[in-house]
């Protein structure tokens, strides 16, 4: 069969002859009909993610460790539970048994790949327990994630929500998704600051971050006020690091913030059914659009190289 596969760190994938994967004890093979490649997959290849070790030991290696894909019966399932140097970005795939679960009907296999990115948008909910009317600050809302977030957000009933991002084109687009205001992170830090005071209005109640780094190390500054003040929570959701892995958290933030931060997997262990189900809810009635861009796996080496997809999962298909 073909899969990508990757010969050293930081390579391209290349598209290429493989041996059929051999089911183990408790193993069935799935023929694979869609793998959406995310920012953890490139920083995987890249040696730069912190569960990067593993694939690199493993090289030569394939790609990508979930997807969607069919039984030997037919039944659309997503699949995961792949260790290196197993990956996705193959024409068939052996997973554990236990590591698959059926698509629910009308959702199709590049879009049911991507749903996984909605729910980090139902953290607002799960991890940081957005009630209707609550304003909703969404960090690095131009990217795929971000994007959903938004319309998340509108479909959860937020009072307003205001939206960051660095391009004044896709901030554009971000109103016509939902946001009701927007903030460029592409100026100078006092700007910034100033800029998320100045849009705070009574307070952020939810932050739903996917940058840390710089942008929320300013946040944590605008929120802390000149002199004593006894301020409202804001509920930080930490989802993603797309702008920096850490962040420099001052005294006065933690003590006179009111800045609680919590990780997105809070609550999921008993949330996640429900957010799930919210969601292919949403995506079937089409009121929820996740916008995917499909490429055949024989093109993986250009398809791994597009930089021109902002705000489009690319999901690799058959073919
Ligand atoms: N925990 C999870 O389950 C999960 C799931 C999905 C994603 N994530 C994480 O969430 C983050 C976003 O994912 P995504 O799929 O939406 O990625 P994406 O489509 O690449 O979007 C990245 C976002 O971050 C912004 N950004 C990137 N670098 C920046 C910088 N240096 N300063 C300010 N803004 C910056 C981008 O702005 P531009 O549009 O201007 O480039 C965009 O808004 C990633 O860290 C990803 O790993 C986590």
């Amino acid at each position: 069969m073909k899969a990508a596969v990757v010969d050293r760190r930081g390579g391209i994938p290349a598209y290429r002859d493989v041996p059929d994967p051999e089911p183990g004890e408790g193993e069935v093979v799935v023929t694979v009909e869609a793998v959406a490649v995310e920012n953890v997959d490139r920083a995987i290849v890249a040696g730069t993610h912190y569960t990067a070790a593993a694939f690199q030991e493993a090289l030569p290696a394939i790609p990508c460790f979930d997807g969607v894909g069919r039984l030997s019966d037919g039944t659309l399932v997503g699949f995961g539970g792949l260790q290196p140097p197993r990956g996705a970005l193959a024409e068939r795939v052996a997973v554990p048994a236990v590591a698959t679960s059926p698509i629910p009907e009308g959702i199709e296999p590049p879009v049911a790949c991507a749903l996984a990115t909605a729910i980090t948008g139902m953290s607002m909910r799960t991890a940081g327990g957005l009630r209707a009317g609550e304003t909703v600050l969404i960090q690095g809302a131009t990217g795929v994630a971000g994007r959903l977030a938004v319309q998340i957000a509108r479909l959860l009933g937020a009072g307003r929500i205001v939206a960051t991002g660095r391009d004044d084109g896709a901030l554009a687009e971000l109103v016509a998704l939902g946001a009701d205001e927007v903030i460029t992170t592409a100026v100078d830090d006092d700007a910034l600051v100033e800029a998320y005071r100045a849009h705070a209005g009574d307070g952020y109640d939810v932050v739903v971050d996917y940058l840390w780094g710089r942008p929320t190390q300013l946040l944590t500054q605008a929120l802390t006020p000149d002199s004593f003040a006894l301020p409202e929570p804001t509920r930080l959701v930490h989802v993603g690091e797309a702008a920096g892995p850490t962040i420099e958290l001052s005294g006065d933030a933690v003590r006179t913030s009111g800045l609680e931060i919590y990780g997105a997997a809070r609550n999921l262990a008993t949330g996640m059914a429900a957010a799930y189900g919210q969601v292919v809810e949403w995506v079937r009635g089409g009121e929820l659009r996740i916008d995917v861009t499909t490429m055949p796996l024989s093109r993986i080496r250009e398809a791994w190289q597009r930089t021109d997809l902002r705000g489009s999962r690319l999901v690799i298909v058959p073919g």
